[in-house]
């Protein structure tokens, strides 16, 4: 899992954002984190210690004076092992006690005296987030090396619209797999098509393919978290955008490839084609539902070919390194080397087997100039790592070591 081995003091501050704590600690034992809490006092006034103890399995701190620890070194003890300590939500009062290094109760006293890196989530409302004097300690905190997660605009608790809503637990797990992994891709920009395109027949019909989108996502998600500026063009999928991702909708083929140059215009360094793209439009769409009584037969669909978007990027002057994707139902290794070659790819991904379509799990063979490597059975997330360090390799990018 992303966070395995990886043990996180969260510190969970006075804000209403403190009842997605309870919410966090759970996301990140998903990932497979040990969490251990620390609240300040105006945070048990949202959420009780003993909510977070039922879900950590561990005594919640909040008092410095607290002599459940021996040498009353709660401040010294409760962060010692940690791969981090991460303040979620951050009131404004509290990042306003880390910009100053005050020391005036347990988690202010912890944060000063730490050991790991510290990593803040703000949480408050959009007038706070943009005072003068939040705005100072905010860049207090950057300058002190401190890693900030959001916040993101949006609806607040006070009813208000704006920036200052603390990201949802799941993107903080995503910002915190990225900040561990290693950054293989910093610097570099990635384009991903993904998940299936969709002609129309008439306005309540057409044609598409089976993907679920998993793969394409789940490749964007570890781009980004290796440190590429990613941005996505996804056909239909209901599937949440990774975290610090931009993303663009598109439903046909031809939108997303005009989506996809569009996007591999400014300097990109990578194009992944992950989308099922379908191969024909229909060429006399209906504008309105065509009707099986006044039809009277079977329609006939005229047919034209889509554009090859993968074919087409390859081909650009200062093309990015191109990266394809292939399902194919049988002789996979003849025909994934044909297809590489065919669209004019240095390195091309097949699918082993069809009954990956939707499922969380994929088993892959790798394609390139030298030859071909499998990659077994395993998460499409953990099979997204190993093809993003496989692409930083052949890009000859030495790796620059893990973020932390
Ligand atoms: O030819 P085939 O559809 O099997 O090729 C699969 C690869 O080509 C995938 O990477 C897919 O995203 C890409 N492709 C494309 N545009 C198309 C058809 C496929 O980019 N029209």
């Amino acid at each position: 899992m992303e966070l395995d081995k990886r043990h996180i003091v969260l510190g969970v501050t006075g804000g209403i954002a403190a009842y997605k704590a309870a919410e966090l600690v759970r996301e990140l034992q998903r990932a497979g984190a040990s969490v251990q809490v620390v609240m300040t006092h105006a945070a048990t006034h949202f959420v009780t210690p003993v909510t977070f103890q039922a879900l950590s399995a561990r005594a919640v701190f909040a008092d410095q004076w607290d002599d459940r620890i021996g040498n009353n070194m709660a401040h010294i003890e409760l962060s010692r092992g940690a791969d981090a300590i991460l303040i979620a939500p951050a009131s404004a009062d509290f990042i306003g006690k880390l910009a100053n290094g005050l020391c005036d109760d347990l988690l202010g006293t912890m944060c000063v005296a730490r050991k790991c890196p510290l990593l803040v989530a703000p949480a408050m409302n959009r007038q706070m987030w943009t005072n003068p004097a939040v705005r100072r300690n905010v860049a207090q905190l950057r300058t002190d090396g401190v890693t900030l997660f959001g916040p993101e605009s949006g609806d607040q608790a006070c009813g208000e619209v704006g920036p200052g809503r603390m990201l949802e637990p799941p993107a903080i797990v995503e910002e915190l797999v990225a900040f561990f992994a290693p950054r293989l891709l910093a610097g570099r920009r990635v384009v991903v098509t993904a998940g299936p395109t969709y002609e129309p027949i008439d306005p309540v019909r057409g044609i598409t393919n089976r993907s679920s989108g998993k793969m394409g996502f789940a490749l964007a998600r570890a781009c980004r978290q290796a440190g590429a500026e990613v941005r996505l063009v996804a056909g239909p999928t209901t599937l949440p955008t990774p975290a610090g991702v931009t993303r663009t909708d598109v439903e046909t083929a031809r939108e997303m490839c005009d989506a996809a140059l569009d996007a591999c215009a400014p300097g990109c360094d990578i194009f992944i084609a992950v989308a099922a793209v379908a191969d024909w439009q229909v060429t006399n769409a209906s504008a309105h539902k065509i009707k099986k009584d006044e039809v009277g037969t079977t329609p006939e669909l005229a047919f034209a070919e889509n554009p090859d978007i993968l074919q087409t990027v390859a081909a650009l002057p200062n093309a990015p390194y191109c990266v394809g994707f292939a399902a194919e139902s049988k002789d996979l290794a003849r025909n994934g080397e044909q297809k590489r070659r065919r669209k004019g790819v240095p390195f091309l991904v097949a699918n082993i087997g069809h009954e990956t379509f939707g499922c969380d799990d994929n088993e892959l063979l790798l394609i390139d100039e030298h030859g071909m490597k499998p990659l077994g059975r395993a998460s499409k997330d953990e099979l997204a790592r190993a093809l993003v360090a496989e692409i930083a390799g052949r890009l000859g990018k030495p790796a620059t070591g893990s973020g932390q």
